[in-house]
């Protein structure tokens, strides 16, 4: 074994993929209902998304963040205006745990303080500050450790205004809909009342939609049916369809300075092809709609199947909850119905995390291999 053996793997090898399908090696076609962790937005190889990225590796692939670089401008400017995000400046990096290391890093520089509240079930990427703020003690080194984060039950205002009274702490960081942890949400009173939290006690909130944003959820951003506006806002898997990008949208009140930040590859001209492609098809497939119309249809399906529990999530950011474990549902799902689906924290938590531009015969067709599984 020649590669450094972290990952549990399916004995499968994937070697091309088609909107919201995946063909493996011996030419099996999988129904891809996990979008590769929730990375996959507007479909695999879209046309447009193979076109706008082959054309410009065939002009510029690559230049360092010491040139002007016009994509980035446009990217920021489009990203804004899709996402409602006024007031938002755009910085660029490469993935999601890049995102939060640089949004907490910022927080600490804009405040002068060192300490994080994050929430219990978090997961915010394996980078040093936001490994800290994840709450899983077995990703978390002993260098880890030198970071100060207190782990507050989600929902739990009281807690939250005891942690910063004590006026060190310098982010709240919090996943809207926890991904990982399980596809927990708490309520529009919590996340309003965490805001005016946050400005009484002079911390930045920093919305975590690494997973959730790029209309996963059926909004751009999941935080705003919530109608709040973080300090902050992390993105990456969506972002690029696949391409790696990630990305940090600060509030005007957060100011800048040379040489605050910095990356080799973030922001790179690919990168910004990839992102800006994935925007254009959302808006002109409509995708966001899609994603709150699927999201209902497969809610309606699901009230077929007596063995799901409960439905948790939003749009097509959803979690099948059964009373017993789905590891070999899910593997069984792979194996006999070529149909790929996700786990969670919770054992018992089946994740749909598709593309958004999955259709009902797409739906019916998971439903109908369940219901062959559950009978
Ligand atoms: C909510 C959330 N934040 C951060 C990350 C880390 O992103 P990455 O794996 O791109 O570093 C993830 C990855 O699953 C995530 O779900």
């Amino acid at each position: 074994m020649s590669l450094f053996n972290v990952y549990p793997l399916f004995d499968i090898t994937p070697i091309k993929a088609k909107d919201v399908y995946v063909y493996d090696n011996k030419n099996i076609e999988y129904l891809d209902l996990y979008g590769g962790h929730a990375v996959i937005s507007i479909g695999h190889s879209h046309p447009k998304y193979v076109k706008n990225i082959s054309n410009q590796i065939s002009k510029l692939g690559f230049y360092s963040n010491s040139i002007k670089n016009p994509l980035q401008e446009k990217l920021a400017k489009q990203l804004i205006a899709q996402s409602n995000s006024n007031g938002y400046s755009l910085f660029l990096c490469n993935s999601g745990a890049e995102a939060n290391e640089n949004g907490l890093k910022l927080a600490s520089f804009h405040t002068g303080k060192k300490k994080v509240l994050s929430f219990k079930n978090s997961f915010h990427g394996r980078t040093s500050a936001a490994v800290a703020a994840t709450d899983n003690q077995k990703i978390i080194a002993p260098i880890n450790l030198q970071q100060d984060v207190e782990f507050i039950d989600l929902g739990d205002l009281i807690a939250v205004e005891k942690a910063l009274q004590k006026k060190d702490i310098c982010a709240v960081i919090i996943e809207c809909i926890q991904g990982v942890g399980g596809l927990n949400e708490s309520t529009i009173e919590f996340y309003q009342g965490l805001e005016t939290l946050c400005k009484k006690y002079k911390t930045l909130l920093i919305a975590d939609e690494v997973q959730s944003g790029f209309g996963r959820t059926g909004d751009f951003f999941a935080f705003q049916k919530h109608q709040i506006s973080p300090d902050i806002i992390s993105m990456a898997k969506g972002m690029g369809n696949g391409f790696p990008i990630g990305g940090i949208l600060i509030s005007d009140n957060i100011k800048s300075s040379k040489g605050l930040l910095g990356t080799t590859f973030g922001g790179n001209h690919l990168a910004c092809i990839a992102s800006l492609t994935v925007l254009e098809v959302i808006e002109q497939e409509n995708l966001l709609n899609n994603a709150v119309e699927m999201s209902a249809y497969f809610l309606e399906k699901s009230k077929s199947l007596s063995q799901i529990k409960n439905v948790k999530g939003r749009g097509l950011m959803l979690g099948l909850e059964f009373d017993f474990p789905i590891a070999e549902l899910r593997k069984n799902l792979i194996f006999e119905h070529h149909i790929f689906t996700g786990s969670a924290k919770n054992p018992n938590l089946l994740r749909i995390l598709p593309p958004l531009t999955i259709k009902k015969k797409h739906i019916n067709n998971f439903f109908n291999a369940l219901n062959k599984e559950l009978s």
